[in-house]
């Protein structure tokens, strides 16, 4: 298996960085305070499949959670289409990622929120490596 690390300090606040790994896809997201806000400011029974956003985070080796960087596969999960997010200035309609191909939307944690999609964006097996790298596999 594949693996790769990520200095985390290099993506810009409120855009994202998308790699690939044994050619699947994924993303690196440094969210703004709104957006933080956002993924936690959610009534979960409102979610087609119901996450936390803290749920969707790997603490550091402090224990603590670096609440900024999300990480997600980039593979949406209606048909494995590739979303578009920040990078191409459209995030849809509930600030995270939208899928063109059949209109799925993901929000600021990239759970589904509206569309065909049936569940959240995965989060990938990651772990931080520093408080500014992670290690993807
Ligand atoms: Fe993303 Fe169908 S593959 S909405």
């Amino acid at each position: 298996a594949s693996s790769l690390d990520v200095d985390v300090s290099k993506v810009p606040v409120g855009g994202e960085i998308r790699v690939l790994i044994g050619g699947q896809p994924f993303f690196i997201r440094h969210r703004t305070s709104a957006e933080i806000r956002a993924a936690q400011n959610v009534e979960l029974s409102s979610l087609p499949d119901p996450q936390s956003d803290e749920e969707r985070l790997v603490p550091m080796q402090s224990g603590e959670y670096n609440r900024a960087i999300l990480v997600t596969s980039g593979s949406c999960t209606h048909l494995g289409c590739v979303p578009v997010g920040p990078a191409q200035g459209n995030t849809g309609d509930f600030g995270g990622w939208y899928c063109p191909c059949h209109g799925s939307h993901y929000d600021t944690s990239g759970r589904i929120r509206r569309g065909p999609a049936p569940s959240n964006l995965p989060v990938p097996d990651y772990n931080w490596v520093s408080p500014a790298v992670i290690n993807i596999s």
